[in-house]
């Protein structure tokens, strides 16, 4: 099916054409055959590679140059970013009078972000969505389109329950509204679109072939051929590296844990190094130098060292600015191997022509080392042969016996991929989803929460959700989030639709509530109380115990034990709970050292983590204490000027003493420190300062001493030399990191 021939606007099938575009693949076919372009709902659950971006891509245009909205729904914020970068392209496409305007939703859970109203195509997780619906964003009962990547994420026990009562909700607020669901194949691909009243394409096309087979015995069998290995050694992932980058391929690598996809990192650069031209050298050494621009740990001191060698690691521990490097240094093949954990695995389209799933086990703390499914493995393979970027790909599991060999051919290359099932039915999942509907007054009665719940995935898997919802209900009902009339209607309290729109669990929340009644009673509320409080709240992911750590954090619980706003269990009592408690204390512990300016590289050190991990979990935290602040101020607790310093010190990572400074644009801790031991300790002492003397303090620079006086609101005409770095302003961040 020709491009040309679509019903399509001509201004975008000619922009299609012109970008090398001029035939449907067989299944975007299918799916035009299928209603695509007349606003029917569809399910395309059909391969990696298959140009699913560009079925949602042109329904979306269609729907826009018609007057419509459409919101695409991404699971990472990698493929977020790509998807967003992808869709700028159509700015100008005349189909509309002031071209296509195109939004990211990233930031602060409880703002509405109107300005997105303006946008035609806007990018969001799915947790962004609902945040969006849950603080009345008036603009989401305006699309016309919703799109779902990667919808098979309803299977996740953390996030897919968000995602389908999202999508239910859109669809319940907008009566019209198309609903385009792309998936991987799954096992039960009739049963999702059936609950979407969609049409489902279905099709095991592929436009470059993937070869998948399993490495044993110096050759990889696929399913149909063998291909021996050149020159393998006695390390498996080595020789397939070099086997592909011989051919001119590039690579990348899975592994199942961060420390391991460093080390496979490290393996394969001290190999790769030898092999280098002096001309891709020098661009490696460029690319090393950027790395160090951001580099404050060991860890960024490593990933440098292996990006001289051509090859880098990438995984959430690492710092944004690292993985934006590492990402674009691969898609520009100067990086010629990178090895991660499933963080890639997602969506993304890298010129990889050999993946090689080095694990296909994963640590499960309830169950220990379990096999992933094969619809993760499939998401993993599916990265190589990307079309126009490779001719072919071939996906690689290693064996290490003949035993091995057997399992995995017959549980990955040849198997069928899974059903996925939906996981709202449990109270945690329900927990906010109920909250949050009935503070938005999108149900306002049992009745109405049942009946809203009722068109849910989860109850058109498994039917009755009632006795959860009633278990729900109850407990926001005792924990006055929520009040019910004689009636029964259902209503929030202030409390509740403060819950709501703060994005947090209600669990957490009542944990707080309870805190800050406790802390009314009390002369003082002190910081490590609070620290502890947020720390101990289901939405913190603590931090774990290790053997050596208990005789610190005991101690240090004893010297803080008239701070715990919390209750602090016995010691001799459970011993499950004694140790949640402990390990919120250990997670307090490093909020605590974060806040009094610790480095990074102590911190890392101490706690035997990623610098990525203390930004992710400071965010987290962040968010939590900005909630307590809020809800102090309802209560009328004690502690609401202390939360809101607390919440800005989290987020910076300084002392009080640097809350005057910290809050300039273009000013982090490091050198609010600097302002303030030159003896700048205040806005009103910096306003009064020569810009040249701010200036010369190292790390502040011209411009920035520039910028600080007209952010003081000082007349500013001096001109800066040219040559003089950009200040770094610290973007605004999404709150949560989903990646693992
Ligand atoms: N009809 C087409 N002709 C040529 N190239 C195409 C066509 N459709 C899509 N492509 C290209 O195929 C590539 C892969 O498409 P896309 O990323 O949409 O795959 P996908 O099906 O979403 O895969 P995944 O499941 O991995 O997310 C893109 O580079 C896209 O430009
Ligand atoms: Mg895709």
């Amino acid at each position: 099916m020709k491009i040309a021939e679509l019903n399509l606007p001509q201004a975008l099938k000619d922009f299609y054409t012109g970008s090398g575009i001029p035939e449907l693949y067989p299944p975007q076919a299918e799916a035009i055959r299928q209603g695509l372009l007349d606003g029917k709902n569809l399910l395309a659950a059909i391969p990696t590679a298959s140009g699913k971006t560009l079925l949602a891509e042109m329904a979306m245009l269609k729907s826009i140059a018609e007057g419509g909205k459409a919101i695409y729904i991404v699971p990472l914020k990698a493929l977020a970013s790509e998807k967003y970068d992808r869709f700028l392209e159509f700015s100008k496409l005349p189909i509309k009078p002031d071209g296509v305007k195109v939004g990211i939703a990233t930031g602060d859970f409880d703002s509405r972000d109107e300005y997105l109203g303006e946008k035609d195509i806007i990018v969001a997780t799915s947790e962004k969505t609902d945040s969006l619906l849950r603080n009345g964003a008036s603009w989401l009962s305006g699309l016309s389109v919703v799109v779902a990547d990667e919808v098979h994420l309803i299977d996740s026990p953390n996030r897919g329950p968000t995602l389908e009562v999202t999508l239910a909700k859109l669809r319940k607020i907008n009566v019209n509204l198309q609903i385009l669901a792309l998936s991987a194949t799954i096992g039960n691909a009739k049963a999702l679109a059936k609950w979407m009243d969609a049409a489902l394409v279905q099709s095991e096309w592929r436009p470059t072939t993937l070869k998948e087979g399993v490495f044993y015995g110096r050759a990889i069998t696929f399913k149909k051929e063998k291909r021996t290995v050149n020159n393998a050694g006695p390390d498996e992932v080595n020789s397939l590296v070099a086997d592909t980058l011989e051919e001119g391929g590039q690579c990348l690598v899975f592994a199942n844990t961060r420390k391991s996809s460093e080390s496979i990192a490290q393996k394969v650069a001290r190999s790769l190094s030898k092999k280098l031209q002096p001309a891709e050298k020098e661009q490696l050494a460029k690319l090393k130098q950027d790395v160090l621009r951001h580099a404050e740990t060991d860890t960024c001191e490593k990933l440098a060292e292996c990006v001289g060698n051509g090859v880098a690691f990438h995984h959430a521990g690492l710092k944004g600015e690292h993985r934006r490097i590492v990402e674009d240094g691969f898609r520009q093949n100067i990086l010629k191997v990178i090895a991660c954990t499933p963080t890639l695995a997602a969506g993304l389209n890298l010129p990889a022509r050999r993946v090689i799933i080095r694990d296909y086990k994963r640590f499960d703390v309830n169950y220990g080392s379990v096999p992933i499914p094969v619809l993760e493995y499939k998401q993993m393979a599916g990265r190589a042969g990307r079309p126009r970027l490779d001719p072919y790909g071939e996906a690689v599991l290693i064996a290490k016996n003949y035993d091995e060999f057997g399992e995995l051919m017959e549980n990955y290359i040849n198997a069928d991929p899974e059903h996925i099932t939906s996981k709202l039915g449990t109270e945690p999942a329900m927990r906010a989803h109920a909250l949050s509907a009935v503070a938005t007054d999108f149900c306002r009665s049992r009745q109405d929460l049942k009946a809203f719940m009722d068109t849910t995935f989860f109850a058109y898997q498994r039917g009755d959700l009632s006795h959860v919802i009633d278990n729900v209900l109850n407990f926001l009902l005792e924990e006055n989030m929520i009040i019910e009339s004689k009636g029964g209607s259902l209503k929030a309290t202030d409390l509740g639709s403060l819950v709501s729109k703060l994005y947090i669990d209600p669990l957490s929340a009542a944990l707080i509530a309870e805190g800050l009644e406790k802390a009314k009673k009390r002369p003082d509320v002190a910081e490590f109380g609070l620290l502890h409080l947020i720390c101990s709240t289901p939405d913190v992911k603590s931090l774990y115990l290790r053997r050596g750590d208990y005789s610190w954090i005991i101690r240090y619980a004893d010297e803080h034990a008239s701070d715990f706003l919390s209750d602090v269990p016995d010691s001799y009592g459970d011993d499950v709970e004694f140790e949640q408690f402990l390990a919120g204390v250990k997670t307090a512990a490093l909020a605590e050292m974060w806040i009094n300016e610790k480095s990074e590289e102590a911190i890392t050190t101490f706690f035997n983590i990623g610098p990525g991990d203390i930004r992710n979990l400071m965010e987290t935290c962040t968010w939590l204490m900005h909630g307590t602040a809020e809800i102090s101020a309802l209560l009328g607790a004690p502690a609401t000027r202390t939360a809101r310093e607390l919440a800005i010190r989290i987020e910076n990572g300084a002392s009080r003493e640097l809350l005057d400074l910290i809050t300039l644009k273009g000013v982090g801790r490091v050198r609010a420190r600097k302002l303030y031991d030159a003896g700048y300790t205040s806005r009103d002492k910096l306003k009064a300062a020569e810009i040249p003397a701010i200036a010369a303090i190292p790390g502040i620079g011209d411009k920035l001493a520039v910028s600080i006086m007209s952010q003081l609101g000082r007349k500013v005409d001096h001109t800066p030399p040219e040559t003089e770095e950009q200040p770094q302003v610290s973007g605004q961040s999404t709150l949560f990191s989903f990646d693992g």
